[in-house]
């Protein structure tokens, strides 16, 4: 299948587009560029730079790359930020991607794959957190994520738009090989800010609160490999056919994590000790999230190959440490 990839360029996009290869699919690249890296897709891989919301653009993308399929990453992601600047969220969230969508149907491409989030939840109901728990966002980032959720279900019912919403929860980790990987700036994840900490490029890990009513006082939170993320999108293509499909999937390894464990881990596999300060709690974190990924492993026979928070942070020390200024 011709795949578009909108955001192919950032993390999670770049990731997936380098597992649609893998998979014998065609991936083409639209990104700004604007967060995203032109380094982290392949040369041989089609690129467009410019806007999902560019109509006249993505027309001629689809119709020149006969696109099948298209997957949406492109969006603001920073909770905090989104407090402050919820104009640009809804602008660049909801608004750009009405538009990539009315481009599509316009075109008669039906089939799409958003990337969503475990913020749609805020602070949930029940953990492990089932797909039918209370979407309840608490910053206008999880907000914009669910209000496309609510767009997507509506395009179905009217217009046979088929679709599979993928709620992350902790993505992390890099490519195998170290030569794509996490790149953010600010970086803001704890994973990353933890390896940056080891390596000296940070003087210390600031972990917001020790205080939670968690067993060690740290926030727990379900960690799951970017590319097994990536497989799982690529294991929904064939489940598209039928015009007005809609699937929600959790996707996390279903064990949570404290902040503390996971320094821990780091200091396992590099070897050596992360030089923490201990800060107040950051706006908005809920104490405990965790994935009930019962239902993406059952539709999607999903299975992860990094079932270990080791193995996971392996690769984001091998991309970290041969990249400390990642793609620059
Ligand atoms: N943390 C620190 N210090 C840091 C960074 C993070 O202590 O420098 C802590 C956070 O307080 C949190 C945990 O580490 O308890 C994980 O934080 P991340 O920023 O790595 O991830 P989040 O769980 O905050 O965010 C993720 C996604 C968001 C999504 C959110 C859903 O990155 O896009 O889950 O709640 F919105």
């Amino acid at each position: 299948m011709n795949i578009l990839v909108v955001g192919g360029a950032g993390y999670i996009g770049s990731h997936c587009t380098r597992q649609i290869t893998v998979a014998k699919h065609r991936p083409v690249v639209l990104d700004n560029l604007i967060y995203g890296h032109r380094k982290a897709v392949a040369p041989e891989v089609p690129f467009y730079q410019g806007d999902l919301a560019d109509q006249a653009l993505v027309r001629h993308i689809l119709r020149t790359e006969k696109i099948d399929l298209v997957m949406h990453f492109a969006a603001y992601t920073l909770v905090g930020e989104s407090v402050a600047a919820p104009i640009k969220y809804y602008k660049n969230n909801v608004v750009r991607t009405l538009a990539l969508l009315e481009t599509m149907l316009e075109e008669g491409v039906r089939k799409f794959i958003f990337s969503s989030t475990a913020a749609v939840y805020g602070m949930p109901d029940k953990i492990p957190v089932t797909e039918d728990v209370r979407k309840a966002p608490i910053s206008p980032y999880g907000q914009t994520k669910l209000d496309c959720e609510n767009l997507l279900a509506a395009l179905a019912t009217a217009h046979g738009l088929s679709f599979a919403v993928f709620r992350y929860f902790n993505a992390c980790g890099a490519a195998e090989d170290g030569t794509i990987g996490e790149d953010h700036f600010p970086e803001t994840h704890l994973i990353p800010n933890a390896i940056r900490a080891v390596l000296g490029l940070d003087p210390a890990l600031n972990v917001f609160g020790a205080d939670y009513p968690t067993p060690d006082g740290t926030c727990l939170r379900d960690y799951v490999h970017v590319d097994d993320l990536s497989r799982a999108h690529i294991a929904a293509f064939d489940k598209l056919d039928k015009p007005g499909t809609q699937l929600h999937f959790n996707i996390g390894l279903g064990h949570p994590y404290s902040v503390q464990e996971i320094i821990k881990a780091v200091e396992t596999v590099s070897g050596k000790k992360v030089p923490v300060t201990f800060g107040p709690r950051r706006a908005g974190d809920p104490p405990e999230l965790c994935a009930d990924a019962t239902r993406v492993r059952a539709a999607l026979g999903w299975k992860p190959h990094f079932n270990s928070i080791e193995s996971i942070i392996e690769s984001a020390w091998r991309w970290h440490s041969i990249n400390p200024k990642g793609f620059n």
